[in-house]
């Protein structure tokens, strides 16, 4: 059986490490700095191994249209070696749970395609055609409901 895996809170500067490396990978640390990172309604979430941060993910408000309680996730990492231990769907779903206390209706996210099988593990599901970010490739908007309607 897998050990519990304990997602903790922390700040920007602390999920920017690994953001980078895994996300960004060669581009100066600027490139991992989100616009709201350092607001106080967003939530950026880790998991520690041994007191180093090996999975990270970011979540902050981000309407699609006016008025829409939604929220956006970017920045999900997680450190080649510590890969399909689960950590990443830890960070997923204390999202969730925290997305549900706050009202939010919608989560979504630009999912990178190679990403697309995690995300639908969780839930969540493409919204319409695949597009391209330059230097990064084919994405895919992905959402899940959290309040049933
Ligand atoms: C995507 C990512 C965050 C998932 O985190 P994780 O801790 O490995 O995820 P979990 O262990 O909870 O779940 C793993 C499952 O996700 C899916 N998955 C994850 N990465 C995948 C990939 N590259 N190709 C196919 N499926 C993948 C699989 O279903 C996998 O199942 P398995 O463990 O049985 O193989 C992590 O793999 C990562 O950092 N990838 C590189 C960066 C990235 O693509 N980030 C997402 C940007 S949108």
């Amino acid at each position: 059986m897998r050990d519990e895996i304990t997602v903790v809170r922390v700040s920007a500067s602390d999920v920017r490490p690994l953001r980078a490396e895994v996300l960004r990978k060669g581009l100066p640390l600027s490139e991992s700095v989100y616009p709201t990172d350092d607001e106080e309604f967003t939530t950026h979430l880790a998991v520690k191994v041994d007191g180093v941060i090996v999975a990270v993910g970011t979540m902050f408000p981000e309407p699609r249209t006016t008025g829409a309680r939604e929220q956006r996730i970017r920045g999900m990492a997680v450190e080649a070696s510590a890969r399909s231990r689960g950590y990443g769907g830890a960070i997923l779903s204390a999202f969730h749970k925290i997305a549900l206390r706050d009202g939010t209706d919608v989560i979504w996210c630009n999912a990178r395609a190679r990403a697309v099988p995690f995300y639908s593990r969780h839930h969540y599901f493409v919204e319409g055609e695949p597009f391209e970010l330059p230097n990064i490739g084919r994405h895919f908007v992905m959402s899940r409901r959290v309040r049933k309607s």
